[in-house]
């Protein structure tokens, strides 16, 4: 995979990409599997929902999405890393209603259907500014009326008001992108790009948060 933000950390590859849940589950002192089955618990899955996963990873969330499906419901995965899209075929094989496309999220695309939901997960924070509008345009574009835009991911909040003890490791982890995604207003921005309807709620001491927002 070609790098194209050569400062965005979300643009993962080899040894990480291979080890990346682990890494998370090592990094979060073990609480990342409690918290990211909380947050999905939190999307309001319908039986028939059909779900877009941008930036989907190793499809460790696919797998948790999918418990909520009937078998009308579908997940479709994109990513361009090859080392996520090998575990994430591996993790869904079993699932057929869980599929991978190998795809920029970053650049226009158009799907074959539109999807009720899409969910990006610690994904929009890697990108300059300008790109996350695009990836936001691209969700705007694939999704139903009404459809419904998902984003775990930082909640705004002050670097300089964080205690040390988090700031330390936030700001030697994260990519300088990130730095801008916290003091930024995601519902100003989402509703100047056609979201309303905003549903959130907090994890991790108020530093996470999962936006909801509806297509309008
Ligand atoms: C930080 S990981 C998050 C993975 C997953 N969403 C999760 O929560 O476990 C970021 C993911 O975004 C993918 N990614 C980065 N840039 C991308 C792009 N331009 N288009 C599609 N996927 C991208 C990476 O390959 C990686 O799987």
């Amino acid at each position: 995979m070609e790098r194209i933000y050569p400062e965005s950390k979300v643009e993962i590859q080899g040894f990480t990409a291979r080890k990346y849940d682990q890494i998370m589950n090592v990094m979060s002192l073990g609480l990342y599997d409690r918290f990211i089955r909380s947050a999905i618990a939190r999307l309001q899955i319908q039986p028939a929902d059909r779900i877009i996963d941008l930036g989907c990873g190793t499809g460790r969330n696919a797998c948790l999405m999918r418990h909520y499906l009937n078998e009308s419901g579908s997940i479709l995965g994109l990513d361009i890393s090859s080392e996520m899209e090998t575990q994430f075929r591996e993790n869904c094989q079993q699932f057929p209603n869980v599929s991978f496309r190998n795809q920029r999220i970053d650049t226009p695309f158009t799907l074959e259907q539109k999807y009720d939901k899409a969910f990006i997960s610690f994904v929009l924070h890697g990108f300059p500014h300008e790109i996350r509008l695009k990836i936001i345009e691209n969700v705007y574009r694939n999704l139903t009326d009404g459809g419904k835009f998902c984003i775990l991911d930082f909640n705004e909040f002050s670097l300089k008001e964080m205690p040390f003890y988090l700031r330390i490791p936030f700001k030697t982890i994260e990519c300088k992108y990130a730095f801008d995604f916290i003091e930024r207003d995601w519902k100003q921005i989402l509703g100047e790009q056609g979201f309303a309807n905003f549903e959130e709620s907090f994890m991790f001491k108020k530093y996470v948060r999962l936006l909801i927002a509806q297509k309008q």
